[in-house]
């Protein structure tokens, strides 16, 4: 009998690395794809995907109505990928970080419990934790007290304790994956990376928060999405696991480096105003992954950066049709007074 699956937010970066690589790897899973395509979606980045085993339904997680009719009854699993994902914008305003990804998991859990759901995947982050001190030892693990500090870490970390509840007093059987920072192809340009890679091409300023010196724990977004996939198979029940590829760098390192992959100057580095509770460094011991999951992160900083700015290299018209949109809008509010 071939596996259903629910997955929401598919259509963003993560959530269709995750559709392809379960289309490519899982040959009896059927996938129903729930996604509101919000600034973030984007149905290019299912293009080419096997439609025989992909449903795409468009939908509010928050929809009670809408998420109970697209929810097969079958289902194995719910993946959760679908939220508000960007700090800076949720510095701006956190009523949206709130109600999708609070309010749209508790909809998504009350749903799985109504359809007996095996099991439910919550896709959280290192950022639940909080910051790191500079240049320690220290590493987030699972032991590691919930201490976000964005209002984007705020909801999921909200998020991360709806989930337990629904555990606890409902039984619905869980299971929550901690990842760090993503990069791969088809990432929305408002994050780090793929910024940097547009502004570079177009031969505009690179804006560098602060002194440039935060840290961050990079990881290919297939690598992510395997671990995904061990936890939902391999992961017991109520636990979280943390995901990382043990590399850190600095974010000057990762600017310098895309600028010398793409032949640019370093002069159009612009260190520009900070972001407001700028967490300083995350860095993931990701021991428990590797020793119950069998997690073993395959691709290596290099060779995934280079990948990564080939596919943006080779794929202008999807950066550019985002760039020349609404973006234009909130990267003048973003960027405008420090960049002119
Ligand atoms: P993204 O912003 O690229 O995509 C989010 C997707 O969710 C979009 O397709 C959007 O349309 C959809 N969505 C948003 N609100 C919705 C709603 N109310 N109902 C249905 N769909 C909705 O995000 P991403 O970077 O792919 O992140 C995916 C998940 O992984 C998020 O839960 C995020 O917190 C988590 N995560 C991201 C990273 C990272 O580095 N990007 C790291 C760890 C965890
Ligand atoms: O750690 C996991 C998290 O990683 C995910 O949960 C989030 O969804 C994802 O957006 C990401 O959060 P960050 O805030 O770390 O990613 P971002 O790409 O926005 O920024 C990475 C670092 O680069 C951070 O220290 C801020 C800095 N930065 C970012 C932008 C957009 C700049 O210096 N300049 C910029 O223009």
């Amino acid at each position: 009998m071939p596996k259903k699956i629910f997955v929401t937010g598919g259509a963003g970066f993560i959530g269709s690395a995750f559709v392809r690589l379960v289309l490519e790897r899982e040959p009896d899973t059927q996938i129903v794809n729930y996604d509101a395509l919000t600034y973030a979606g984007n149905p290019k980045n299912l293009e080419g995907i096997d439609a025989a085993r992909h449903a795409f339904v468009k939908g509010d997680i928050c929809d009670r109505k809408a998420v109970l009719d697209a929810l097969p009854n079958d289902a194995d699993a719910i993946f959760n990928f679908a939220a508000e994902s960007h700090v800076d914008r949720s510095i701006y305003s956190a009523d949206e970080f709130l109600r999708t990804n609070i309010i749209g998991t508790q909809v998504l859990l009350d749903a799985a419990r109504e359809k007996g759901v095996r099991r439910f995947v919550q896709v959280s982050t290192d950022e639940v934790m909080g910051t790191l001190p500079e240049e320690s030892d220290a590493f987030f693990t699972e032991a590691s007290p919930l201490q976000p500090n964005s209002p984007y870490a705020a909801s999921k970390a909200a998020a991360e304790f709806v989930v337990r509840a629904a555990r606890e007093t409902h039984g619905v059987d869980t299971v929550v994956t901690r990842c760090g920072n993503n990069y791969g192809p088809r990432q929305f340009p408002e994050k780090l990376i793929p910024l940097m890679i547009a502004n570079a091409v177009n031969d505009e300023p690179l804006p560098v928060y602060g002194d440039g010196k935060n840290v961050r724990d990079w990881i290919y977004v297939d690598d992510h999405c395997r671990g995904i996939w061990a936890a939902y198979e391999r992961g017991a029940s109520g636990e979280a696991y943390n995901l990382g590829s043990r590399n850190e760098r600095q974010n000057i390192d990762v600017v310098t480096s895309i600028l010398d992959a793409l032949g640019k100057p370093h002069s159009l580095i612009k260190y520009v105003t900070d972001r407001l509770g700028h967490d300083r460094r995350y860095a993931i011991d990701a021991t428990k992954a590797e020793q119950e999951l069998g997690f073993r992160p395959e691709m290596s900083w290099e060779n995934g950066l280079r990948a990564t700015i080939d596919w943006y290299l080779n794929n202008r018209e999807w950066v550019e049709e985002i760039r020349s949109g609404e973006y234009r809008n909130y990267y003048q509010k973003m960027y405008g007074s420090s960049l002119g």
